[in-house]
């Protein structure tokens, strides 16, 4: 029987190769798309996640809008990172698939009501604005839930929006601390471990040998690059939201530890910061599975494999 999940994401081009690689695994059945503001504002969001579900040959995939921004802040974009429409690096035709009727907020409520209990997993790869709002208006479907797996924060390896918090996190940090006290099952995949997902050249010119799927994954993996060879030198573009995909399709690729971790929502200057008690020293109680390792390789050959049977799927 296939996993069910929900993907909540904010496209962004690691988002794009996340829902490509779910869409192309047969041990998910992905119920449908939350959208929320984030790498780029909602209009861009939204259109982008119709994008990469037609690219996918998904035009029956329910993607629906969700919150336009943070509970209590100002929206906080990454153009810088991912473009102006947040896909740079392809150009795919304007989506002709219409956004599903209902706010993504009703519809991670209706959903998690009508499945069995304990049956949908949440996979949250952008800011945690949806899920907060939904499980603050409808308490009753935390214990619904089976796991959440979510991308974002950071410790050993610090914070890329500010030197102490991950994007994720720091966009909605109020809706971080709720989702992190819900007392749900999570699992997150932070930068410790996603820095260490960097594509390499002879993978990207894998995908470009391959089909229009393959090609888009290697354009948007050009663009989206530069970014982190600017700012940390590194060679290649670290696929921070895959990783979340890839535990689904196999928790062996990773290694981490249960642990408490807290959400700083006040300090002057670690707003977002996942404070991760990594030694056991504050006798808080573990609510995380923090992810620290992933199998590079092995990785890579799973994404490789289900983009390229993709490929041949979509035609
Ligand atoms: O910090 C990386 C995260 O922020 C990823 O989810 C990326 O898509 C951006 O949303
Ligand atoms: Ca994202």
């Amino acid at each position: 029987m296939a996993r069910k999940i929900i993907i909540d994401t904010d496209p962004g081009q690691d988002d794009a190769v996340a829902i490509l690689l779910a869409l192309a695994s047969p041990e998910l059945e992905v119920l449908g798309l939350s959208v929320v503001a984030g790498n780029v504002g909602l209009d861009h969001t939204q259109r982008n996640a119709r994008m990469i579900c037609e690219l996918a040959g998904r035009p029956d995939l329910p993607v629906h809008a969700g919150c336009d921004a943070p509970l209590q802040r100002k929206l906080i974009t990454a153009e810088h990172v991912h473009g102006k429409t947040g896909l740079d690096g392809v150009t795919l035709p304007e989506p002709a698939m219409p956004l599903a009727p209902g706010h993504a907020v009703d519809f991670l409520i209706e959903t998690l009501r009508r499945e069995k209990p304990g049956s949908v997993t949440l996979v949250p790869i952008g800011p945690l604005t949806n899920i907060a709002t939904a499980f603050r208006r409808a308490p009753d479907i935390v214990p619904r839930v089976r796991e959440i797996v979510l991308m974002g924060g950071a410790y050993f390896e610090v914070g890329n929006i500010t030197p102490a918090a991950e994007f994720n996190i720091h966009v909605d940090p109020e809706a971080a601390k709720i989702v992190f006290a819900s007392g749900a099952a999570l699992t997150v995949m932070p930068l410790d471990v996603t820095h260490r997902a960097l594509t390499s050249r002879a993978w990207v010119e894998t995908m470009r040998g391959m089909g229009r799927i393959g090609q888009a994954v290697a354009g948007w993996t050009d663009f989206f690059e530069r970014y982190d060879r600017e700012k940390y030198g590194s060679q290649g573009a670290p696929l921070h939201d895959p990783c979340t995909i890839a535990w689904l399709l196999d928790p062996e690729l990773f290694s981490g530890r249960l642990i408490n971790v807290e959400i700083e929502t006040r300090g002057e200057y670690t707003q977002g910061m996942t404070v991760a008690d990594w030694w056991g020293v504050s006798g808080r109680p573990a609510n995380a599975t923090f992810i620290r390792e992933v199998k590079r390789d092995a990785f890579f050959a799973l994404l490789t494999e289900r983009i390229r049977a993709l490929d041949q799927r979509a035609g």
